[in-house]
């Protein structure tokens, strides 16, 4: 920056040093600023990538396809959807996006004010755009992959041409993804936008994500050891939640703390001999599994879901069902009931591939190095007359012993951090599993010397069995590490007290700590909670500030842009 200030700026010599310095540290903000919100790559052919992600999988494949842009000769711009400046779609030419979908058919958190602008009356006409979607979902969700696919449609009534259909991909979505990519690529317009853009082609030619050793990723996990477990609630508690230690030594892995780790795990013995037996298998007999040769038994521990049923199995079975009948069914239901005589390629052909689940990590690296802890709820639960087993968590809590070994992986959470200032205060919302992160949080904070507050709130069901971490938290409290402690026991009373009650009731200080810059978490089960937190904390504002519903709503729009209203929920 050369002249900030005109001459005949109306300034004495010592006001004009202080403007300038000002100025001078507004504009490398801006310029740090900008170059966090999007990751550009020139030189090469312009091209925009946008995700849309609230687990990681849409951010990371975009990470992926950004490195197949540069090889093809792009120099891209990847940015989270909401991070996206919507008044320069129209200078756009080349625009993919990947994203994911949530809560009941929902955007994730970082995509939902593009979907809102793409959708209102302000978007205009793009028939210079040419896109495509990579939509992200889960088929056992009712509105599978509806975020992505309304933003396909839209774009398209917008006038903007497809550069390959939206692909939907479930939770097995490596291969679908990589053709996806490949089709976008392959579309003569960016072959040609590519050739234009002049960049050399392949300059940036990578060994694929996850193919090297020590390059651990969910395809090729880290084959940890696991430490400990610890029950943490109580024997009378109707949950079983344990405190899980997993050994990252000789890994490399290095996590913050906000991310979250993926665990493959196997499926439980004793459901497998049950299905070989209803189905007339010895399980000696070899299946073809994504091109490998392995023994039926060793596919059905290891590699498909026993649990969730798609259409494909009453298809590829011929059942004489509805696909509602297969929504809350296990393999061994269609087995004791319809006894179809299928072959043991037919039947691993019919299952979807089984997924890692993700779990918060609870621990610091400062705190525990070379560790890494879960809080992780064991799923247990009785189905058509049968009792059922969550496959991971009861691995963790039941298969798995110490000392044992289990795939894992990080999985980054960009959108989950703790400020970068320790002294700004931070207010956590998380009952039940959801104060994993929170540990982590203030592990950080003690381990840095954070001066800011910290502020919990926790609950669950009953005071004597659920406690999660009493110790812990309390000693926490007494030697002034975290601030305050708000806990909602739902069971204790006849009035069902959920930590939203209790925000309710320490409005006023929750509003003050806002105004004084604090950063505010959810983490948990976003099916109720999340979203009655966020009513909670709308109707706090409304309150406090004196201001209207739309005042509030326009408050906690600058929190979450401000990355001061953060969520980790499921
Ligand atoms: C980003 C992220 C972070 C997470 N962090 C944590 C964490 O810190 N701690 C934690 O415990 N979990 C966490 N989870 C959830 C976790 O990933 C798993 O989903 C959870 O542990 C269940 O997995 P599972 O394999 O044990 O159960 P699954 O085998 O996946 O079974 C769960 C399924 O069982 C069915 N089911 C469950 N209860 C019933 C019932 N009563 N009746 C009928 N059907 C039922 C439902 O279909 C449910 O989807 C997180 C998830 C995400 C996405
Ligand atoms: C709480 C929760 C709600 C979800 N809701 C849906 C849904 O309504 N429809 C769908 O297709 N997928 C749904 N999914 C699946 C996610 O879209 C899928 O896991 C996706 O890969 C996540 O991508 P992300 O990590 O980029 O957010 C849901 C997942 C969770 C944990």
């Amino acid at each position: 920056m050369n002249q900030l200030l005109a001459p005949e700026s109306p300034f004495n010599q010592e006001q004009r040093k202080f403007v300038e310095g000002f100025l001078t540290a507004l504009h490398s903000v801006r310029k740090a600023h900008s170059a966090q919100q999007s990751q550009t790559d020139a030189p090469g052919a312009p091209l925009t990538i946008l995700y849309g992600s609230q687990s990681g999988n849409s951010e990371a494949l975009s990470k992926d396809l950004r490195k197949a842009a540069r090889n093809r000769g792009f120099g891209p711009d990847v940015m989270a959807l909401d991070s996206f400046d919507f008044e320069s779609v129209g200078e756009i030419q080349h625009l993919l996006i990947i994203c994911s979908t949530f809560g009941e058919g929902d955007p994730p958190d970082n995509a939902k004010k593009f979907t809102d602008w793409l959708m209102s009356d302000e978007a205009p006409q793009l028939p210079n755009l040419s896109y495509s979607v990579c939509a992200m979902g889960d088929q056992s969700y009712t509105y599978f992959c509806k975020a992505g696919v309304d933003i396909d449609n839209r774009l398209s009534e917008l006038g903007a041409q497809r550069l390959a259909d939206c692909v939907l991909c479930d939770v097995d979505y490596d291969d679908d993804f990589a053709a996806w990519k490949e089709a976008v690529f392959e579309h003569p317009s960016m072959i040609e936008a590519a050739e234009e853009g002049g960049a050399p082609i392949g300059a940036d030619e990578e060994e694929p994500e996850g193919a090297a050793p020590g390059n651990w990723s969910k395809v090729n996990p880290f084959p940890a050891t696991l430490l400990r477990v610890q029950r943490l609630s109580g024997d009378d508690s109707a949950k079983e939640v344990n405190h899980i230690e997993i050994s990252l030594a000789g890994s490399g892995l290095e996590y913050e703390v906000g991310d979250a780790l993926g665990v493959w795990p196997v499926n439980c013995h004793e459901s497998v001999e049950a299905i070989l037996q209803a189905g007339n298998f010895t399980g000696e007999e070899v299946v073809d599994f994504k091109g490998e040769a392995r023994p039926l038994r060793c596919a059905l521990l290891r590699k498909v879901d026993l649990q969730v049923l798609t259409p494909a199995v009453r298809q590829k079975m011929d059942l004489p069902c509805e696909d509602d009948w297969l929504r809350d069914r296990h393999l061994i239901d269609v087995l004791v009931n319809f006894a179809p005589q299928v072959s043991a390629q037919t039947l691993v052909d019919s299952l979807r591939p089984l997924q890692p689940r993700l779990y918060s990590i609870a621990s610091s690296p400062k705190a525990h190095p070379g560790q890494v802890h879960l809080t992780v709820g064991a799923v247990r639960y009785e189905m058509h007359g049968r009792i059922c087993k969550g496959v991971a968590s009861t691995y963790l809590a039941d298969r798995l012993h110490p000392g044992g070994s289990v795939g894992v992986y990080l999985q980054k959470s960009a959108h989950f951090r703790l400020p970068e200032d320790p002294s700004v205060p931070i207010i956590m919302v998380g009952p039940g599993t959801g104060i994993a992160p929170f540990r982590a949080f203030l592990e950080e904070r003690i381990a840095v010397g954070a001066t800011g507050k910290s502020w919990i709130f926790f609950g669950d069901q009953h005071q004597a069995s659920d406690y999660l971490y009493r110790g812990w938290l309390e000693q926490s409290v007494s030697d002034g590490v975290l601030s305050r402690l708000d806990l909602a026991w739902s069971r204790d009373s006849a009035d069902k007290v959920y930590v939203q009650h209790k925000m309710l009731d320490a409005g006023a200080e929750l509003f003050d700590w806002l105004e004084a810059g604090a950063h505010f978490y959810i983490c948990g089960d976003a099916s109720r909670m999340a979203s009655d937190v966020d009513r909670a904390l709308r109707q706090i504002i409304a309150e406090r500030s004196g201001g209207s519903a739309d005042d509030a709503n326009a408050y906690v729009d600058r929190l979450i842009q401000e990355h001061r209203y953060q969520r980790d929920v499921y």
